[in-house]
Formats: C-alpha cells, structure tokens, sequence
C-alpha cells in the first residue's frame, strides 16, 4: 500500500472569492480534506508555513491554444512547455480550444486533442470546441460532446473571412443549439466582411507593416460584431461568452447588455490587461509583430486600465490569455505583408502576476480570485471542484507572496516562444508554491513536473451559475398570442388579369 501523500499549509491567509480568513489547510492525495484554524498536523504531513502569505485557488485560464496548427504554422508552447509555464505562474488549469478544419468532424478533432493533450499535461485541463461550419451533422456532434465528452462550451467565429467565420443564419443556429443542450456560446466577435475590405485597403495603400493589422480593424469593428452577437444569443436567450474582449468599445456593448439584464459574460486577457497596441508602430518590426493577435490590443493607453475597472466591476467577469505563441521566425511569414503574421501572444505563466500588478488598484484579493479562478469554475460547471479553498475541493493551490517581485522576461520564463509580450514588468505577487491535484509541482522558483498528471475535466451541461437565469426566463417571457375574435369583415381578392 502505498502512503498517502499529505501536505499540510500552517497559518496562510486562505481567500476565496467571498472572504479571506487565517487558517490552515490540509491535503490528502487530489483533494483539500480540512480547512480551518489551528488544525492539529497530521503525522507525515508535509509542512508548507504560508505566514503572511495568501493561500488561494489555483488559476484557471480560459482561454489558451497550446499547439495550435494556424496560419501556416504551429504555436511552439505544446501542452507540455505550456503548462508546465503555467503552473510556475500559478495557474493550475487551462481550457483549450478545439477548432477543426472548416468542413471536418467536430468529434474526431476532439478525439485528437484528447490524444495529444492527456499525454502531455502537467496541470487538469478541459476543452471548448469551436464549430467553424453548420450543417446537421455539426449539430448532432454539438449533442454528444456536450452529453457525453464533457464540453459544455463552444466558440464561434465571426472573423477569419473562408476560414473559420460562420454568417448570421448559422450563429443563430449554433446558439440555439447551444441552448437546446445546456452549453454556453463563445465568441469571436469582429466583423469578418470588414476586416477583409481594411485589409486590402491597408494594402493598396502600401502599409505592410503591423500597424496595418490595427488599422484595418479599428474599434467599431469589434463593438459592431460583440452587439450582434448579443442581439443574436438573446433572439435565442442563449448565454452568451465574448472572448478576448479587446477595446474600450467592446467592453461597453457587453456591460451595456449586462445592465439590460442579458446573460453574457466579458473575457478580458492578460495582453489586454498588461499592455497596449501601441507597439504596432514599433520601428522594429520582430517587436511589433510579437504583439500581433486578434482581435489586436488598442492603441488608446487608457484601455488596460478601463477593462480592469469593469473587471473590478463585475461588468466583466473573467480572465483568459488567449496564449497561442509564435517565435519571431514564424511571426516573419508576415514580414512583406501583415495579414499574414500568424496571430497570437503569450501569457498563460505571466496572467496571474500582470493581473495582481495592474488590477491593485481596483480590486481586493478576493475579487482577484475571482476573476482569475472562481467565476471560470462556476461558469464552466466545475465549481466547487476547482475555484475554491475548502474541504472536498481539488488540491489545486496557489500560495502567493503579495510583497515579493519578479521581472518578466523571456530570458528566465519557461515558455517556448523567444520574446515576452511584458518584458521588463516587474510584478508585485509571486506564486512560490504551486500545488495540482495535491502535489507540490513548483517552489521557490523550481518546478517539479511530470508529463500526464494533469487530467482532462468533464463539465456537465446546464451549468446553474448561469442557465438558472436562463430557464427563469424561459418560463416568464414566452410570447404568447393575443385572443381575439375572428376577422369575419370582407377580404379584398386581387386576380391577375395577365
Ligand atoms: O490572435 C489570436 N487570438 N489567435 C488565436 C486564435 C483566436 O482567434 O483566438
Ligand atoms: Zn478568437
Ligand atoms: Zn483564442
Ligand atoms: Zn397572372
């Protein structure tokens, strides 16, 4: 028989989205098994003293591309480097995105992010899948990944123009589907037309560089796409996820919409948090190409501080990195001409730094909990399995040092990409032990990692944090018919005399 392991966190400040109390926490093999004050310490627990330090749910980030095939080429971070990077950020999951060739199984792709993924990762994962055309057979794949392969999340794109971008008619078939089986609807939101025609016009007037893919797709372009999407889900009263909210516009549409009471969620990322798009007019090109993703980061300088207010707000609701990482050398298949730079950032190590650092301002420790970990579970139906400090929860536990600092910097991060989006930042908060699935994977800026011990998590449909407030509708406002008596005036028949 093998010993369980044990691993005993003595006198933290434990803090959940709700409140921060000093207690200790005790672990046994995956999961927290007591939290509380003074507990007595188990023999052969392993001591961890978190004095003065937080001890808080591992980061969730929902939004990552590890490996991904896209424009010509693939994201260097692979499931390994990438969550490995993670945890030594303290993020302690991440949901990928499965996004299968226009025209291919939704089902197969999945299958083969599974196969490559659950050999390779060093932290639990889960998975979105992206539905990239329409047809009966996507609808039906929707139906079993959601009722039986654990996706309850699925994303649409309303850009990338022949490649992935679905019209109108077929957004409203996939969110009604969504519905129909109890998922939630992400999107993509930029208009796919637009970007199309900015981009050849950028061209023809012979701006190449980075600061073209800016300029073709200004603000409005992703605030008309984020309210189309929102009139689209609530035609459905599907609940709706915009990914990547990127600007000041957009971020206004999904906290307008939230204040007419519509059940829609607002991603910020780490990019859009920490810098700014002012490095697309960078004269060095490799620097202002590293910065190039979709939708971009805006020159305004104000934006990361007002996306963080309304992340303090709860106008938006959660923090992902969007972490699809291209080297330099890839970068530069858009060296003559920007539509083709492969588009991506990091930030799946750094999210949980830049966002302590730049967020103290608006938020408390808790509130950053909750957009770094809480709010995630709960609207991906994991909660309380992951995003909370308490007994029966997974062991997945950051314990962070609020006073000490760090410097990113490509040079010392264990990403695989070879530039750092937020070089030179140094950051308040710093992880100094990662613990996932009850083992101390990182300490003191050591990781101690195998491929494989992260698990994939199956979320379940119907997700109460969010579609409570979706059947609650359902049952109140169904338009119904006004009884009448029946017209019995005369009809005007009108023949044809040809
Ligand atoms: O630039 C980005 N965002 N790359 C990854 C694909 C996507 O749209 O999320
Ligand atoms: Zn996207
Ligand atoms: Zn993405
Ligand atoms: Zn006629």
């Amino acid at each position: 028989m093998t010993q369980p392991s044990r691993i005993f966190i003595k006198g933290g400040k434990v803090v959940n989205e709700d409140y921060s109390v000093i207690s200790d926490v005790y672990i046994e093999n995956e999961k927290i098994v007591e939290v509380g004050p003074c507990l007595q310490i188990p023999a052969g627990a392993r001591v961890i003293d978190a004095t003065d330090k937080l001890v808080m749910p591992g980061g969730i980030d929902t939004h990552t591309h590890m490996e991904l095939a896209f424009m010509g080429t693939k994201a260097v971070d692979d499931f390994y480097i990438g969550t490995k990077a993670a945890l030594a950020g303290g993020t302690t999951m991440i949901l990928d995105f499965v996004i299968p060739q226009k025209g291919k199984s939704l089902l197969a792709a999945y299958e083969s992010w599974r196969n490559t993924a659950d050999l390779k990762v060093c932290c639990d994962y889960s998975l979105h899948v992206a539905v990239t055309w329409w047809s009966e057979e996507v609808k039906r794949e929707m139906e079993i990944l959601a009722a039986e392969k654990g996706v309850n999340s699925f994303k649409m794109f309303m850009a990338y123009k022949g490649v992935f971008m679905l019209q109108d008619s077929e957004l409203y078939a996939s969110f009604a589907q969504c519905k129909d089986i109890g998922a939630i609807a992400q999107v993509h939101a930029e208009n796919g037309d637009l970007i199309s025609e900015g981009a050849k016009k950028m061209l023809s007037m012979g701006i190449t560089g980075p600061e073209g893919h800016e300029m073709c797709r200004p603000e409005e372009v992703e605030a008309e796409a984020t309210q189309r999407a929102i009139t689209i889900a609530h035609s459905v009263n599907c609940p709706l996820y915009v990914v990547h909210v990127m600007s000041k516009s957009a971020a206004k549409v999904v906290s307008s919409a939230r204040r007419e009471g519509r059940v829609v969620f607002g991603e910020p990322i780490a990019a859009g948090l920490g810098t700014d798009g002012t490095h697309y007019w960078n004269k060095k090109w490799e620097h202002a190409a590293s910065f190039v993703m979709g939708p971009p980061l805006r020159p305004d300088p104000s934006t990361p501080g007002y996306l963080m207010d309304l992340l303090a707000n709860d106008d938006l609701s959660v923090t992902g990195t969007d972490n699809c990482t291209f080297s330099i050398c890839q970068k530069a298949l858009g060296k003559d001409d920007f539509t083709k730079i492969p588009n991506g950032v990091n930030g799946v190590e750094d999210r949980m730094s830049v966002i302590w650092e730049k967020g103290v301002w608006q938020m408390d420790e808790n509130r950053f909990v909750a957009v770094t970990s809480t709010n995630a579970a709960k609207i991906f139906n994991m909660y309380p399995q992951k995003g909370r400090i308490a007994r029966n929860s997974d062991a997945d536990v950051v314990v962070w040092d609020p006073k000490m600092t760090r410097k990113i910097s490509a040079k010392t991060h264990h990403q695989a990409v070879d530039y750092n989006i937020f070089e030179g930042m140094e950051c308040h908060g710093v992880p100094i032990v990662t613990i996932s699935r009850g083992k101390v994977v990182y300490e003191n800026g050591k990781l101690n990692v195998s491929p494989g011990h992260g698990s994939f998590i199956h979320r379940l449909p119907f997700s109460e944090f969010v579609y409570k407030r979706i059947r609650q509708r359902d049952e109140v406002s169904q338009p119904t018919a006004v009884i009448r008596e029946p017209y019995k005036g005369e009809v005007l028949l009108w023949h044809c005399e040809c």
